[in-house]
């Protein structure tokens, strides 16, 4: 298939965009891409493309804007049951981690997963694994999370995987049984602890490898906060499933800084997240590393907070720094990368270029997908967008509506109907 006309093709060309690099679109005005099969062979100009490629099938995207599809690093997607009435509490004056300490927020949304059947779970994953498609994201990271006990967690990493394989996008599954204490071991964080790195890590290793024998291990991840998991607790989780050769990823100074990101950097985790209080020392650790620092503006957007992820700063730092949704019950239910780029471009001051390259190429290398999405470039897998507007900084102007027309994933149409 020959796409054609577009007004502009965002081509994303080059890899991840550190610092000062981010937000080079790479546009090709009167742009055009040819797909063959699940690929990207050629992206080049109109008049170049429809003279070399005539007798391909072909798609005018006059006036529109084709891009890469959104990669999403950073979901819980898998839940059941949600947290209205926290909403409202939270409203009335309670905090976040006020309502965990009584026994709500997380475990909250753990009791209802437990409860669940598995069709029940995958039917409302599914529907939101849809949703976020529909919104152009066409690779999706999805954590585990809501279950804790190990049978529940790999019940949950279950789930996302058969959807994986069943959606027309690419899931990729994060085992985070360090989310939160679960019930049953309330008070008893390091008995949590123990089990965790003596026998959940090294069974589910065996477990995914028995399984899914030719896909690599899940990202392990850790809530790494004073009252939940701690620096020490996080640094014998994520050295112990280092050791274990899970790759990484950290919750990080999304409330409190403890020095979590120091320590993401130092064990080489693929991105540490959040980092809303993260210190100027800690941008410049982590600046110096390969670590990809993640925004979610959706996440003190949904708490109703001041303060977000200091993207200017980071970016100053020369720090590689993408965007994701953290879709989730308690914090965030939204998985719109295109309301993500808005309030990026507000609280956080990215242009419009910075937010697209971190939702895309940047999102993708957060997940350590670089090489194989994010971006229009021969040999790239065909997951694109096409935006019913002419030019790409209506993403992030524009908010509350779905400007993606046209979802095109591994070289196929997605049909919505
Ligand atoms: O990223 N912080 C931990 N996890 C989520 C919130 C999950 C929940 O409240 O259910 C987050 O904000
Ligand atoms: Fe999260």
């Amino acid at each position: 298939m020959l796409i054609h006309s577009a007004s502009q093709l965002i081509c994303l060309r080059g890899g991840a965009q550190r610092g000062a690099h981010l937000g080079e679109l790479d546009i090709i005005p009167d742009g055009a891409v040819l797909l063959q099969g699940d690929t990207i062979t050629q992206v080049g100009t109109s008049a170049d493309l429809l003279r070399r490629f005539p007798h391909e099938t072909r798609l005018d995207a006059h006036q529109q804007v084709v891009m890469p599809g959104f990669v999403d690093p950073h979901t819980h997607l898998i839940w059941a049951g949600d947290r209205a009435d926290e909403f409202t509490q939270r409203l009335e004056g309670k905090s976040y981690m006020e309502i965990m300490a009584a026994g709500g927020g997380i475990n909250a949304t753990v009791r209802a997963t437990r409860q669940a059947s598995s069709s029940d779970l995958k039917a409302a994953t599914s529907s939101r694994a849809r949703a976020a498609l529909r919104h152009g994201t066409t690779t999706l990271e999805a954590k585990s999370g809501y279950a804790l006990d190990i049978p529940g967690e790999e019940r949950l990493l279950e789930i996302i995987m058969e959807l994986d394989s069943e959606l027309p996008l690419d899931i990729i599954p994060t085992y985070l049984g360090a989310h939160a204490i679960p019930p049953e071991f309330s008070g008893h964080t390091q008995d949590y602890v123990d089990l965790l790195v003596e026998i959940a890590l090294p069974q589910l290793k065996t477990w995914w490898q028995q399984r899914y024998t030719k896909q690599p291990l899940p990202f392990v991840d850790v809530f790494c906060e004073p009252t939940v998991f701690n620096l020490q607790h996080s640094h014998t989780i994520l050295s112990t499933a280092k050791s274990l050769d899970y790759p990484l990823k950290m919750h990080v100074d999304e409330f409190e800084n403890i020095g979590g990101a120091a320590l993401a950097a130092e064990l080489g985790a693929s991105s540490a997240d959040h980092l809303v209080k993260i210190s100027t020392a800690d941008i410049q650790k982590l600046a110096a590393t390969p670590t990809v620092a993640v925004a979610l503006p959706c996440t003190p957007f949904g708490l109703a907070e001041n303060l977000y992820t200091p993207a200017r700063e980071i970016i100053a730092n020369d720090g590689l720094l993408a965007l994701a949704s953290d879709l989730n019950p308690g914090t965030a239910w939204c998985g719109n990368m295109q309301f993500v780029i808005a309030l990026a471009c507000r609280y956080m001051k990215m242009t419009p270029a910075q937010a697209l390259a971190a939702a895309t190429i940047n999102a993708a290398a957060a997940v350590s997908r670089q090489d194989k999405v994010g971006s229009l470039e021969p040999g790239k897998q065909a997951d694109l967008l096409i935006l019913n507007v002419p030019d790409y900084r209506h993403l992030g102007y524009r908010f509350g509506e779905n400007l993606v027309q046209i979802v095109i994933k591994k070289g196929k149409v997605i049909d919505f109907s």
